[in-house]
């Protein structure tokens, strides 16, 4: 069987990642954005972002011509058969969700819509409010197109669940899929597609209404958040008596195999481009149907007051930082990637600089570009852990990027002016450190 002809509608983490493996397996892909920029530098087979193994993959699938970047989406919709749309769905002033990006492109892929006479599978994986995907997106294609869904064109919403840092691996080994359909042609066309892409792998499959499926996403990413939430709330009990210790704690809860032990660090907050904007938008979702979510306005209250947090623990430890140096390892969300939407360093920023603490230094492997853009002037950027640690005061340790696992208590003592560190991911050795450098660390005193 012939494979099927992708687009891929926006060329964000999801989308460009998408369009890449599946480029990769042989699938002729056109993936579309809004900017000319992006445009180019994927026709030349340059990664517009670092993911791990992406520009390698992205050289070889556009030297082979199975991938073309381009701004049209009518283009894009009149040369493939399935349509993917992954365009960004950010979060507003008052932390509702934008949807115009889904608005406009839906508009266009009408357009293409309009002039062909075959069907077309409409596939939503951005992350969008329950009822999205066909009040808006079916309905602005019917719109345009004058067609209509489920007899001239299929509609799904399938979520997607790939972490940034380990996007194509995520990408190419899922641990499910689901599809939400909004009739059993439609499902049918798309997993006939997954099955044939996962071709001899194991991977559970499940079908569902589109509105089920939407929510599917915003509760996935609202438990992990309540995971990560939960160990902050307990690390914070741990710190009320000496010897408790949040990672021995969440090592043994973890072991409940009710419970796992993944996503029960806890640490500096959790950031990045979706778990603050999901758990933000299903609440406000939730609101404007007169229901308040308790569990997950705790949530965000618990992520927000972390980096006050931090800053208090710093105080007690090197005490009043006004004046002094301090030095932020790790700026980005986290690890292996140089994204810093909603990072936990933006807080602890805003409050550093609340507390008149205005000599910030901050170091990371990746995202020193990245930071640039969000703080501008307002800290100072190091080329090296070296740097950053010279003439500094206190340590807040932000993320944890390998290079920061292996410093020692020494490393700390021979750079800094006063060595006090604080361990916002609890990456040392509580015993060790404590004894040799005036420490603290998230979840233990
Ligand atoms: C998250 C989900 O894990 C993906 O499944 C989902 O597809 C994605 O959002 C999305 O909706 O697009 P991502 O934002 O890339 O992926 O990052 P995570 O690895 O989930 O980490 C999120 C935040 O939680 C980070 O700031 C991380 O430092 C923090 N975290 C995570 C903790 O503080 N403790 C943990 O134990 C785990």
């Amino acid at each position: 069987m012939e494979k099927p002809r992708i687009s891929v509608i926006g060329m964000g983490f999801v989308g460009l990642v998408t369009a890449t493996c599946l480029a990769n397996k042989g699938y002729k892909v056109i993936a579309t954005t809004l900017e000319s920029e992006l445009v180019e530098k994927v026709n030349k087979g340059i990664a517009p972002f670092y993911e791990k193994d992406l520009d390698e993959l992205l050289k070889s699938v556009v030297s082979e011509g199975n991938l073309e970047a381009s701004l049209d989406n009518k283009h894009a919709v009149l040369n493939s058969e399935i349509s993917l749309v992954s365009v960004g769905t950010p979060m507003l002033e008052d932390r509702s969700i934008d949807l115009s990006y889904i608005n406009i492109c839906s508009l266009e892929i009408g357009e293409g819509l309009k002039e062909k006479q075959e069907y077309h599978l409409i596939v939503d994986r951005s992350t969008i409010i329950p009822g999205t995907t066909r009040n808006m997106i079916g309905k602005n294609i019917e719109k345009v197109s004058g067609k209509k869904m489920g007899k001239d064109f299929g509609l799904c919403m399938q979520p997607e669940f790939l972490r940034e840092g380990s996007a194509i691996f995520d990408t190419l080994h899922p641990n499910r899929i689901v599809i939400g359909e909004l009739d059993k042609k439609s499902g049918d066309v798309l997993e006939n597609l997954w099955k044939e892409f996962y071709s001899g792998e194991d991977i559970p499959l499940l079908r569902m209404n589109i509105e089920s499926a939407e929510m599917v996403k915003y509760a996935n990413n609202c438990f992990l958040a309540t995971k990560v939430g939960f160990a902050m709330d307990i690390a914070r009990i741990c710190e009320l008596m000496p010897d408790m210790d949040v990672k021995d704690v969440m090592r043994g809860v973890g072991l409940d195999d009710r419970i796992s032990p993944k996503f029960l660090n806890a640490g500096a907050g959790f950031g990045g481009s979706c778990f603050p904007k999901d758990v933000n938008a299903i609440i406000n979702f939730a609101r404007t149907r007169n229901f308040k979510p308790k569990i997950l306005t705790s949530v965000l209250d618990v992520n927000d007051f972390q980096a006050k947090h931090m800053v208090d623990i710093a105080e007690e430890l090197a005490g009043k930082l006004e004046g002094r140096r301090v030095t932020l390892l790790g700026l980005s969300f986290k690890p292996n990637t140089d994204d810093m939407r909603e990072a936990p360093s933006i807080r602890i920023v805003s409050e550093l600089l609340s507390r008149g603490i205005f000599d910030i230094i901050g170091y990371d492997p990746k995202a020193k570009e990245t930071a640039k853009k969000v703080f501008r002037k307002r800290i100072k950027y190091a080329k090296s852990i070296e740097e950053a640690l010279k003439d500094s005061e206190c340590v807040i340790l932000i993320t944890e990027w390998d290079e920061f696992k292996t410093l020692t208590p020494g490393d700390f003592k021979k750079h800094m002016k006063i060595p006090n560190v604080v361990d916002g991911r609890r990456i040392y050795d509580y015993e060790k450190f404590h004894k040799e450098i005036n420490f603290r660390s998230i979840g233990r005193i």
